[in-house]
């Protein structure tokens, strides 16, 4: 019998998925002995669209040049790429150009954040320079960095580290059993000490989905900064940084659509001119002695070296592939199969959603445990049928650890997955504790 559940289609697709899918090569490939691929690890990364890869293809056969120097043709052409491509990103989260700095991921985009506050923290003691402002990120004991403890561990250990370094003492959020952020916690761990809050938009464990203007508002009322971590929030939902109400956003451009090694970080003005650089080198400068040097302004500030060019290329065209699709088309296609999933999960014996159940306020990272049957076990099982899922703690190790489980298996569909891909993913899953000897 067939281990798939009628669930009615609540309205039409505004997402052609065989048509988009013609622009991803790679999910035409077979796996294991010749099964074709369903590709459900998104939240890891994406699959790129031949858009993204000739952009890239295109940028270095007609334009590749070291940007922001050299005198010639090719390097203004490139300079321009580079900059329009920043331009395009930052539009993409309704921001200014200026305000949008590079970065290699995501957890760089953090680490840069952290690191203003232990590398101020630690001129203060010394009495060095610190650009204008930076007062507001000198941190010490007594002083509190609020996190969560949904976090994944790049939005963690940068933190973990900030304490260690300047004494400030680190709090977090905690979960409540089925997922969620415990905020009834909030007005006791939020404080006139915190100085940062930060935390993330979407769960990439649980797919829970937090309310950023709730947690910000409260967290600017009692002066603190507020950064929010959106790797799985900006691939998956229309986002305008400037009505979240924080202080930065970080994200990465793997995970949507675009190539690996280009992340993004968005911040004010206000924060962006009061951080000191973060990585020094050639491209930072405003100018240069012998006994010391004075910094360009963001966010040439903060990308130090010969940047990612092809990569912001790439990135740009990926941005135009989702708004020709449509952030709100692409939400609501991906809440329809998160919506699906969850009822076709729910009918296996043995199979436990980790998070939340149901499909308010979370997004379509689903993970699971199977009764009996180690999360990686599952993981090779479905790899043998050509599905490609994430096992493992998901780099949420404390999560996983609230949660009651040692790791979860974990699917992350994205814009070229439908249903089928969900069925494929469900009559293979109903086999696995049969391999194991439980009916
Ligand atoms: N952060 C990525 C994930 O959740 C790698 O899989």
């Amino acid at each position: 019998m067939s281990a798939i559940q009628q669930v009615p289609t609540s309205r039409d697709h505004a997402i052609d998925v065989a048509r988009l899918r013609e622009q991803f090569p790679i999910l035409h490939r077979t796996v294991r002995d010749e099964q074709r691929l369903i590709y459900l690890d998104s939240g890891a990364t994406s699959q790129k669209p031949l858009a993204v890869l000739d952009a890239e293809r295109d940028y270095y056969l007609t334009s590749n040049a070291a940007v922001h120097r050299g005198a010639h043709q090719l390097a203004e052409e490139a300079t321009e790429a580079y900059e329009g491509s920043r331009a395009r990103i930052a539009a993409f989260v309704g921001a200014r150009a200026e305000q949008l700095v590079f970065t290699r991921n995501a957890t760089e985009s953090l680490n840069l954040l952290a690191y203003a506050f232990s590398n101020t923290s630690d001129k203060a003691r010394t009495g060095a320079p610190r650009p204008d402002g930076s007062d507001r990120l000198v941190i010490g004991p007594g002083d509190e960095i609020l996190i969560t403890e949904m976090e994944h561990h790049a939005n963690l250990i940068p933190w973990q580290e900030v304490c260690a370094k300047t004494g400030a003492t680190l709090r977090w959020i905690p979960l409540t059993p089925d997922g969620r952020l415990d905020l009834g916690r909030l007005p006791e761990l939020l404080t006139s000490r915190t100085r940062v809050v930060s935390f993330v938009h979407q769960s990439n464990l649980v797919g829970t989905i937090n309310p950023v203007r709730e947690i910000a508002r409260a967290a600017r009322d009692v002066g603190a900064w507020v950064f929010l971590d959106a790797c799985q929030s900006v691939p998956h939902m229309p986002i305008d940084v400037n009505e979240l109400g924080v202080d930065a956003v970080a994200w990465s451009g793997h995970k949507m659509l675009g190539p690996t090694g280009i992340g993004c970080l968005w911040a004010t003005d206000e924060l962006l001119y009061s951080m000191p650089p973060f990585i020094s080198g050639g491209s930072m400068i405003e100018v240069v002695t012998m006994e010391a040097s004075t910094f360009a302004d963001p966010p040439k500030r903060f990308e130090a070296g010969v940047p990612m060019v092809a990569q912001a290329v790439g990135l740009s065209a990926a941005c135009d592939v989702l708004d020709t699709l449509g952030m709100d088309a692409v939400a609501a296609h991906e809440a329809d199969l998160t919506a699906y999933a969850l009822a076709q999960l729910d009918g296996l014996v043995g199979v436990r959603v980790v998070g939340p159940a149901s499909t308010e306020m979370r997004g379509s990272a689903i993970s699971f445990v199977v009764e009996g049957v180690h999360p990686h076990d599952v993981g090779q099982i479905l790899d043998s049928r050509g599905i490609a899922v994430r096992v493992g703690h998901q780099c949420a190790w404390p999560a996983c650890r609230a949660l009651g489980v040692p790791a979860t298996t974990r699917i992350s569909p994205y814009v070229y997955n439908d249903r089928s891909d969900i069925d494929a993913f469900i009559e293979a899953l109903d086999g696995v504790r049969g391999v194991f000897g439980f009916h």
